[in-house]
């Protein structure tokens, strides 16, 4: 849609188109129509918005301004053209076909038992067969196949009615587009089931996340059901969701067609949706015949639930005779032969004592909420990070409030609600600092971001969160450093920034008792090894603001020698894969920056690599000496590694990104972006593989 150069002259555009008029009304309303599409397209398809409120509403007031004042400008697709239809057009809304009950919850043995006793005089039998299943924690979906078509897919909505979020159904890889229903004699189904994300694309979604200053999601569930509800699909897709279908509500088999064999139990339905590609719980399922068995299964089965992969919070226990199912019935709420056991609840309540502030290693000021102490799924907690202002704002969480706490899985826990209800009138609002709790410097804001910032480089706690990182085990791994150290030693003096590290003075440490030989030995060890760590390491330990260690290995890969970035400028950054304006403008202030060159002669001075070791190893001698490389696209002669191989062999070196560097684009079919990148930049010598096969056989 729209290319890295793209976004950053529309960025560009909508800075200027801020700050100053253009001469011609009808030019700048052009412009203006240009960045609010984009800003939209930032905001609404890739959440990722491109500009603040505060800026968005200024440019569509001046184009606004423009188009009333020349109504000949305005044209039908300009973007204050679709504020009557508005922009957040929802999903339509549909009916299921059968109501969508929820479950009743059993919390205990004795629960269970009740449960099962009544079970019994419903169904007027000694004995019944239960299916015990995960009870999975993520958003609940209906679809629907028609003549073994995919054809509907539903939220769950108010249990009538749905919301029809079909196209991004389509995008969850595990759910089946077509079946053979037709061939089983089935002309229509209605499955339910459970949308979920996997716990460690839930992870990696909150790292990049953090990594962008953005704030974590909250848990695998509301992932699962907020990506369920992005207007793009494409977006939708690229989030990784899975399902689970655990029910079959309704079917209409074919005139004159037998029902399948399965269909008499849930056991067999689940076992036949499974043969015909569907994902159920045919393999976690189990059948026990006496509630004490299922009793016992429960309690076993929650000892495990953080090993799986998905989040799951209990049981479900069914009737598997759907005979049975049908004599028992259901209440306007949930039916009679289903229960849900659910698992020590990973919420609870507690009270709000203070917020303190937190500063961080790039200097964001991070709300910590206090809490008295609360035990949540085998763990007390007591501090629960608030995020920033605006997660505040929008809680209105207030100190005195009784606030509602869940921890779920291995995620960290996090503020639901504040009680409203509970609330005496004594409570007071929280009151952000106009100051570094650590520093005392004045804190910044900037427009388009929700924390508030220490921006004095020298703040103490982000030198020691600096030093702490840069030793962390993803960065420079200096094993035996730890958090702990790198604070006494800061204390102590004896560490006072991170060129420091090199420089010790092992006497004082000795001094400082608590270190035994051993350990001063282990340290110095780690210490001297990570001279030597790969560049990608260095860039990512230095803590550039907004660099996660993908970007790092991007940067890394582009130079020969971390000074070369010295003279990079945010438009040749942004010719890197992956970095935008926002990554390229903290990279280039960062390099700027005469206390950070300092810091890097330092390191290079005391023997640390800044070098790219892809590039160190570049033979100087081969017939490829001193060109670099990219292959993109789909090679037919060669595998892409074996490719790069041959080029290494010769003396070329292989880039990570398009980049004025690069010297050759070998592309083969099917090149993309890369491809459009190289041939915009105008100095890419760009060749077919078969042209590349005559450069390497004739050079
Ligand atoms: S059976 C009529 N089975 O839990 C059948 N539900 O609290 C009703 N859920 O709305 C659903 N795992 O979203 C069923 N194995 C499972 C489930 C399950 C998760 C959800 C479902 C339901 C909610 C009830």
């Amino acid at each position: 849609m729209y290319t890295k150069q793209d976004e950053q002259r529309l960025y560009e555009q909508a800075k200027q188109l801020l700050s100053s008029n253009v001469a011609d009304a009808g030019r700048q309303a052009d412009q203006l129509r240009e960045v609010i599409n984009y800003a939209d397209w930032k905001y609404y398809v890739q959440s990722d918005p491109a500009l603040s409120d505060f800026e968005y509403d200024s440019l569509f007031k001046q184009l606004k301004h423009l188009e009333d004042k020349y109504p000949e400008l305005v044209t039908a697709d300009s973007p204050t053209q679709r504020v009557a239809k508005g922009l957040s057009e929802r999903f339509p809304t549909v009916s299921h076909l059968v109501p969508m009950l929820s479950l009743d919850n059993t919390y205990n043995a004795e629960d269970l038992t009740d449960w099962d006793r009544r079970c019994r005089e419903l169904a007027g039998t000694d004995t019944i067969e239960y299916c015990v299943e995960p009870k999975y924690d993520g958003a609940s979906i209906s679809i629907i196949y028609d003549n073994g078509h995919l054809s509907r897919g539903a939220t769950r909505g108010d249990g009538v009615m749905g919301e029809d979020v079909t196209a991004n159904i389509r995008q969850i890889k595990a759910i089946p587009l077509s079946a053979e229903l037709v061939k089983q004699g089935i002309s229509q189904i209605e499955i339910r089931g459970e949308i979920v994300i996997h716990k460690s694309v839930f992870e990696a979604i909150n790292k990049q996340r953090v990594a962008e200053g953005q704030s974590p999601l909250a848990n695998p569930r509301n992932a699962a059901s907020g990506t369920l509800r992005i207007l793009d699909p494409a977006e939708v897709k690229k989030r990784g969701l899975n399902a689970i279908l655990y029910h079959i509500s309704d079917y209409t088999l074919n005139d004159g067609a037998q029902r399948p064999e399965g269909l008499n139990t849930h056991y067999g339905s689940l076992q036949w949706l499974y043969s015909l590609g569907f994902p159920t719980p045919a393999k976690e399922m189990k059948r026990f015949s006496h509630i004490e068995d299922v009793i016992k299964y429960c309690s076993e089965f929650e000892e495990i639930r953080d090993t799986l992969a998905f989040e799951v919070d209990g049981l479900v226990i069914k009737v598997n005779e759907f005979a049975l199912q049908d004599k028992m019935g259901m209440t306007s709420h949930h039916p009679r032969w289903a229960v849900a056991y659910k698992f020590k609840a990973r919420q609870a309540t507690s009270k709000l004592r203070r917020v303190e502030f937190q500063v961080g290693r790039v200097g964001t000021i991070t709300p910590v909420a206090k809490i008295d102490p609360v035990h949540i799924g085998g763990v007390t907690v007591t501090s629960v990070s608030l995020f920033n202002e605006d997660v505040v704002r929008e809680k209105d969480l207030r100190i005195g409030d009784t606030v509602l706490v869940e921890r779920a899985g291995d995620v960290i826990p996090y503020i639901v609600k504040p009680l409203t209800e509970l609330r005496n009138g004594e409570e007071e609002p929280i009151v952000f600092p106009k100051t570094c709790p650590a520093c005392n410097s004045e804190l910044e804001k900037q427009q388009d971001e929700a924390a508030w910032r220490c921006i004095n480089i020298n703040c103490p706690v982000q030198v020691v969160e600096r030093m702490i990182h840069f030793a962390s085990k993803d960065a420079m791994d200096i094993r035996s450093m730890g958090n702990a150290n790198v604070q006494k030693f800061f204390e102590d003096k004896i560490l006072l920034d991170i060129p420091g590290m090199y420089h010790i003075d092992w006497d004082r440490v000795q001094q400082l008792g608590g270190f035994g030989e051993k350990s001063v030995t282990n340290l110095k060890q780690s210490i001297e090894q990570s001279k030597v760590q790969p560049l990608n390491r260095l860039i990512f330990g230095l803590g550039i603001r907004h660099i996660g260690e993908t970007t790092a290995k991007t940067l890394a890969s582009a130079v020969s020698d971390i000074t070369e970035f010295y003279s990079w400028d945010i438009e040749k950054l942004s010719m890197l894969e992956d970095i935008g304006p926002k990554v390229a403008t903290s990279v280039v202030d960062f390099f700027a920056r005469p206390e950070n060159r300092a810091m890097i002669e330092k390191l290079a001075a005391s023997g640390v690599n800044l070098k790219n070791e892809h590039k160190g190893q570049m033979k100087t001698d081969g017939e490829l000496a001193g060109k670099t490389f990219l292959f993109t696209g789909t090679l037919s002669q060669f595998k892409r590694s074996d490719a790069e191989a041959r080029v290494e062999a010769m003396g070329g070196a292989i880039l990570g990104g398009v980049s004025s560097k690069l010297n050759y684009l070998v592309a083969g079919t099917d090149a993309g972006s890369k491809l459009e990148k190289a041939k915009k930049l105008g100095t890419v010598n760009i060749l077919t593989e078969q042209e590349f096969l005559s450069l390497i056989e004739g050079a």
